[in-house]
């Protein structure tokens, strides 16, 4: 007889965080990979690694649809790793229908920040980031208002890390995932 689909068990999907640029998604992913002991996998280092060009280079040289597809394949990759991890992404990769359905299989944890504590963080000039060039606040408030619905269409958990220390937050979600 044919056995009905299973629901995958939350210990063995990967913890992936999304959220705006700043938002703290690899220092505190690298604190959780800890606290859970598993790997730690940073989607923008491993297509830094893969071009051997960093994000800004790539987004100059062959343009962010390029970007982006690269980011759609190693996101994949990720993904289909059979040893659960925690995963640190790129702000945008909520912005494509497929990723987002990735992501459905997986406990995604939306670390929500307000404009005010991003640019905080990433400072009014972010020689990193190619998509916060010129007028930084003005371009976090406009993707806040792309990005918002669709990190909370993938998102199991979130997280206002505006008022949290990191390891107040580091713990949330630890528990989350403890939990289930
Ligand atoms: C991007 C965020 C960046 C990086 C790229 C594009 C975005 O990652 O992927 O510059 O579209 O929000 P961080 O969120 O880690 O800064």
């Amino acid at each position: 007889m044919p056995r009905p689909p299973v629901r995958p068990d939350m210990t063995s999907v990967h913890l992936v965080l999304v959220g705006l640029m700043g938002s703290g998604k690899s220092s505190v992913g690298r604190r959780v990979a800890d606290v859970l002991n598993r790997p730690f996998v940073d989607t923008d280092h491993r297509i830094e690694k893969d071009r051997s060009r960093t994000v800004r280079e790539i987004f100059e040289t062959e343009g962010e649809e390029a970007f982006r597809d690269l980011e759609t394949r190693i996101l994949g990759e990720v993904l289909s790793a059979p040893t659960p991890s925690v995963v640190a992404t790129g702000g945008g990769v909520v912005l494509r229908p497929g990723n987002r359905r990735l992501l459905h299989d997986h406990r995604v944890v939306w670390l929500r920040a307000s404009v005010d504590t991003l640019i905080a963080r990433v400072g009014p000039h972010s020689s990193r980031r190619p998509l916060l060039d010129g007028d930084a606040r003005q371009r976090l408030l406009d993707l806040e208002n792309e990005r918002r619905d669709l990190y909370r269409d993938v998102a199991s958990l979130v997280v206002d890390v505006d008022t949290l220390e990191l390891d107040d937050v580091v713990d949330v979600i630890v528990q989350d995932a403890r939990r289930s």
